[in-house]
């Protein structure tokens, strides 16, 4: 068993894909590992690849809003992505690079034990809910797996291009938080 630090010593080092060629720094995620809510995007874009911290770009400052929306700040969550290293402009992760980073995403989940899974944006949500997810469809649905509820948003770079989805997703967030005072 290893705590949060070795798994961060581990990811920080990693060379299990060729992204460790290309990367500046692996991002591990972080947040408060007692909370019930675990956040999974899909990889590090230039900002974090330089900061080595999950969502601190724009994209960041729109999750931060989403959060703040329904009371929560990153104190309250668990944040990390499906790959923990930048894809070189900043295109899709590929399956074996996401393959390659999945025993980091799985020990995050063993060591934070959520009550809520949220994928942000579609990557995450093929990876984690199901290959054929469609996040224009489904994205504010829950299904319980294994006693866990999974559901799935827009990423917040997607309301960046497209201001029309934050509505929607501000909805999405505040499903959530009626389903995290539920439990
Ligand atoms: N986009 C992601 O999917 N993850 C980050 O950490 C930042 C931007």
């Amino acid at each position: 068993m290893y705590t949060y630090e070795e798994l961060k010593h581990f990811v920080d080092h990693c060379r299990r894909c060729p992204l460790a060629a290309t990367r500046h720094r692996a991002v591990m995620g972080r947040g408060n590992l007692q909370a019930p809510i675990l956040f999974i995007a899909e990889g590090p874009g230039r900002n974090e690849d330089r900061d080595g911290i999950p969502f601190t770009g724009q994209s960041g400052q729109v999750f931060d809003r989403l959060l703040s929306g329904i009371g929560l700040s990153r104190e309250d969550i668990y944040i990390t992505n499906i790959i923990k290293c930048h894809p070189p402009g900043n295109r899709d992760p590929r399956p074996e690079e996401q393959e390659a980073c999945m025993p980091y995403l799985k020990y995050e989940t063993w060591l934070l034990k959520p009550k809520i899974i949220v994928c942000l944006g579609r990557v995450a949500a093929q990876r984690i809910i199901r290959p054929d997810f469609r996040i224009t469809r489904e994205h504010g649905n829950f299904l319980l797996r294994k006693g866990v509820w999974l559901t799935a948003v827009y990423h917040p770079s997607a309301i960046l291009r497209d201001e029309a989805k934050l509505p929607e997703t501000e909805a999405d967030f505040r499903t959530i938080c009626d389903k995290l005072s539920e439990l």
